[in-house]
């Protein structure tokens, strides 16, 4: 979703702003645009609708100037064009604004302007910024900048130039993330540390409620309100500036196939097998903290909320401590009920999402306890925690989650082994629970080496018009996740639903043959779910079956049978879901669409 790029140094601007917005596609746009201060004074704006390819054959090759702003837009007020693209600047472009987040007051803000005589020029709430900041400037743009957003509602990481003062930079942020980069005799801004490795690992992360004046030998921070802030500069994980698409045709494959690296990255260190124990140090939880525990609630969106399921699912099963996923953004707003004794877990990849951000905010608010599950180090939500692990899958750049999910599940499952081991789990059970997770690395290698018949599968979605998943128990959040993995990307129209909820209402989708995707682990749920299939199958739906290597029974009621390696039954999903992954990365390639950045999508919801 939206990215901010900023640069003040002595060389020229245009090529390090195109580059870090090129950093930031992957987070998802629909129009790109960039401000350069001219050494003739003034400054250049050139905003494209479309993908940064086109805003940058629309800037002249050799635009002069040192010191600038970029953005890649994700329409939420306005449409998608080019007067909505950012930069926004007041009447004279003498201030110029770029914005991430929501302005929650700009409406009024806008209409007051209007009645002022400013005339807008875009339909954005972020255009409200320059010409507001304009009324408050008499020479000091640091004052002028704080005072507008002391009349600012809502949330924002924004950069802001003024022509007549070359080579500054204002940051501030409220919400919506921002790190500076400190290199030698020049500085650089981003929404996202991935525009800025190329340049410098040395950064600072600006707090909500901090603003930056950002020059290219001096960058200091202070309070929205001008209080002092004592900053640190952090040098940035190796893992950030080493995404390419190696050997693969696209982001999306690569990470699944980086899948049995990803998980062991998870597991390493972390599981002992012959104690039939597990190890979170982010956790800090002791024996006598685990087993006061009496309720577990994971919190996430997408993706992250479907990784979520299965861990609350695995936990009431095996520690038997009542568990439940809630997706975070109905979480946060329907006022919810915290106890001290619940441990929330965080769920999120990119440790950004807004919504799963509001509903840490929320338990914390009411005095109750939240850790984080998330990948990129250093995010906000990972900060914002204080505790927490990290899920080590390395940078995920496809929009559509992929390894992030079986690492996370992964590391739900070292927590579930833990809490069992504090109460009901014997030794042996948790050892052989302990080895299974071990072995898993090894087994989806074996799967994704010979992952079956996915062409033959792909042609019957690719043709449907509509495709039920089904699965029971931890298999319904598969089921659920294939068939966001399987919209997202190809667009196909699907829904999933657990095996027996199925009865009451797909079943009248069920026509000769409907696609129908069922996710059958050799668990204690199998004979019921072989029910379900025979009720879809007799009304003449086609059976796509994802089962356990070696159970024939399922294999010989599917059109087309997918078989996955045998895993301890709980641990199924982590070899279950990659069929799901394969079929719509599958389906996307088939029916042409762009697969790494699907349409509308953002890989980051930095909006609520
Ligand atoms: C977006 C992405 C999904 C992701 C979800 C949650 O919708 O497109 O792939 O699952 O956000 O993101 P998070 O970074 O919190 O896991």
């Amino acid at each position: 979703m939206c990215g901010i790029v900023g640069y003040t140094g002595s060389r020229a601007a245009t090529p390090v702003l195109l580059d870090g917005l090129r950093r930031l596609e992957y987070r998802g746009y629909d129009s790109a645009g960039l401000a350069v201060i001219q050494p003739t004074g003034g400054v250049a704006m050139r905003k494209e609708v479309g993908r940064v390819a086109a805003l940058a054959r629309a800037v002249p090759p050799d635009l002069p100037g040192s010191c600038g702003i970029a953005h890649t837009r994700w329409a939420t007020h306005g449409g998608v064009t080019q007067a909505n693209a950012h930069p926004h600047a007041d009447s004279e472009d003498r201030i110029v604004v770029i914005h991430n987040g929501i302005l929650d007051n700009s409406e009024v803000i806008r209409q007051r302007l209007i009645a002022d005589g400013v005339t807008f020029r875009s339909e954005t709430d972020t255009e409200v910024l320059p010409h507001l900041i304009r009324t408050f400037y008499d020479g000091d743009p640091v004052a002028a900048v704080r005072a507008a957003l002391a009349e600012i509602r809502g949330t924002y990481g924004l950069a802001v130039l003024f022509a007549d003062h070359p080579g500054l930079l204002i940051a501030a942020r409220n919400g919506s993330p921002l790190v500076i980069g400190v290199g030698e005799g020049e500085s650089f801004l981003a929404s996202d540390p991935h525009a800025l490795v190329k340049y410098t690992r040395r950064v600072i992360y600006l707090e909500d409620g901090e603003l930056a004046t950002i020059r290219p030998d001096e960058i200091a921070t202070t309070t929205l309100q001008g209080g002092g802030v004592n900053h640190t500069v952090e040098e940035l994980e190796a893992v950030y500036g080493s995404e390419d698409k190696g050997e693969f045709p696209h982001f999306m494959l690569k990470e699944i196939h980086e899948q049995p690296e990803s998980i062991s990255r998870c597991l390493r260190g972390r599981v002992q097998p012959r104690e039939g124990n597990a190890r979170l140090g982010g956790f800090d939880l002791s024996p006598a903290d685990l087993v006061r525990i009496d309720r577990v609630c994971m919190l996430g969106c997408g993706t992250s909320y479907h990784a979520g399921m299965v861990g609350a699912m695995a936990i009431e099963r095996l520690a038997r401590v009542p568990a439940v996923a809630e997706i975070a953004s109905e979480f946060r707003t329907r006022n919810p009920i915290i106890s001290p004794d619940t441990i929330h877990l965080a769920v999120s990849q990119s440790g950004e999402t807004a919504d799963t951000l509001g509903a840490v905010k929320e338990v914390q608010v009411k005095g109750g306890r939240v850790l984080g599950v998330v990948n990129v180090v250093g995010s906000t939500i990972a900060r914002t925690c204080g505790a927490g692990v990290y899920i080590h899958s390395g940078p995920e750049v496809a929009v559509a989650s992929t390894k992030a999910f079986t690492s996370q599940v992964t590391a739900l499952f070292i927590f579930t082994l833990m809490l069992a081991r504090s109460r009901s789990l014997s030794l042996h059970d948790a050892q052989r629970l302990a080895r299974g997770l071990m072995n898993i690395p090894e087994f989806v290698r074996a799967y994704l080496a010979s992952p079956g018949p996915i062409p033959e599968a792909v042609r019957l979605l690719t043709q449907a018009r509509y495709a039920l998943f089904m699965g029971r128990g931890v298999s319904f959040p598969v089921a659920k996740e294939g068939a966001l993995k399987l919209k997202e990307l190809a667009y196909i129209p699907c829904e999933a639903y657990p095996c027996g909820e199925m009865k009451h209402g797909p079943i009248a989708m069920m026509e000769p043959g409907r696609p129908v995707v069922v996710v059958v682990p050799d668990d204690e749920h199998r004979e019921r779910t072989l029910s379900n299939m025979q009720e879809v199958r007799a009304r003449g739906a086609v059976l796509i079956v994802v089962h356990t290597r070696g159970d024939d029974e399922a294999a010989a009621m599917a059109t087309i049978p997918i078989a996955v390696p045998a895993t301890d039954p709980v641990l199924s999903p982590l070899v279950t879901v990659l069929p799901l992954q394969l079929l719509a990365y599958q389906a996307a390639l088939a029916l042409g669409k762009d697969i790494d950045r699907p349409r509308n999508l953002a890989k980051s919801v930095t909006v609520e």
